[in-house]
């Protein structure tokens, strides 16, 4: 499997003959893909027939996105829609001299390790975020809630670097306790972070922060543990669509237990 490091162009020896993008006339829909055929042709010949012509027909019923076929927009949007929903990390960051303070909110976000503690962001091409970042090594994660929808939105703008998204969007900031870029003062939730490790990967640069310190509002907290019901966190799916919190679940994982000889 090769592995993605800075600045490396994507492998094409990975893509077998059965994965060439001129194959595939996209998207389509009630016939089987050439690679599905393949494929199902060669289970037929080893396994259960029934199981093998269901999986046909369920084959025969998707539709297709290859990536290289459909072109890197159409993918996206595609990717975007189907890994939903997403967690907002509201990133607020500070060029070298101090002088601008930048807000933006990026969903390509997630946990990177736990300990040490780590997220990551992804910026998509090279914004404002991403240089800032780059010169100070500072970033400060504001959890995006429901109330604040708006808000968001309009520090998703475009702005040149010189403008700061907290001025433009009115947006009231306070003091962070380990590093230069302020939090957003009404955020529930922030994370200040040190950058850790940037990774170029395609047309995006992959952000690594380590937490040094994390503050939550106290309304937020329920037995001393952040509350996902109090939180109420923003989600952002595809196209222009945002999700909120949806019914909340309990259920407990099932611990592997030995097989006990009668
Ligand atoms: C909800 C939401 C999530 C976004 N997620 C990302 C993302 O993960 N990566 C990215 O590069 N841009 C993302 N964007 C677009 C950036 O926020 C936008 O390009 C912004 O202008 C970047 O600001 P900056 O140049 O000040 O960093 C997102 C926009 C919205 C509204």
């Amino acid at each position: 499997m090769p592995s993605a490091s800075a600045g490396t162009a994507p492998d094409e020896s990975a893509r077998t003959p059965d994965c060439e993008p001129q194959a595939l006339p996209l998207p389509q829909r009630g016939h089987p893909s050439p690679i599905a055929l393949s494929h199902a042709r060669t289970v037929f010949l080893r396994a259960d027939p029934i199981r093998t012509v269901i999986a046909w027909i369920l084959d025969a019923m998707r539709v297709d996105f290859d990536p290289a076929a459909v072109g890197p927009t159409a993918f996206y949007r595609f990717l975007t829609s189907v890994v939903v929903p997403r967690p907002i990390a509201w990133v607020s960051t500070i060029t070298p001299d101090g002088a601008v303070e930048n807000l933006a909110p990026h969903s390509f976000f997630s946990i990177a390790s736990t300990d040490p503690p780590i997220v990551q962001f992804t910026s998509i091409g090279r914004k404002d975020s991403l240089r800032n970042v780059e010169d100070t090594g500072e970033f400060v994660v504001n959890f995006s809630p429901e109330p604040m929808l708006h808000l968001i939105r309009d520090t998703a703008t475009d702005f040149p670097r010189t403008v700061s998204e907290f001025n433009t969007a009115g947006i009231e900031r306070e003091p962070s306790r380990c590093v230069r870029p302020s939090r957003v003062a009404a955020a529930p939730v922030v994370l200040e972070c040190r950058s850790h490790t940037t990774l170029r990967m395609g047309n995006s640069t992959l952000v690594f922060g380590r937490v040094f310190f994390a503050a939550v509002h106290e309304e937020y907290l329920l037995n001393g543990r952040p509350d996902a019901g109090r939180l109420r966190p923003l989600t952002k799916l595809g196209g222009d669509e945002w999700g909120t919190l949806g019914e909340i679940l309990h259920l407990n994982r099932i611990p592997y237990e030995e097989p006990q000889p009668d």
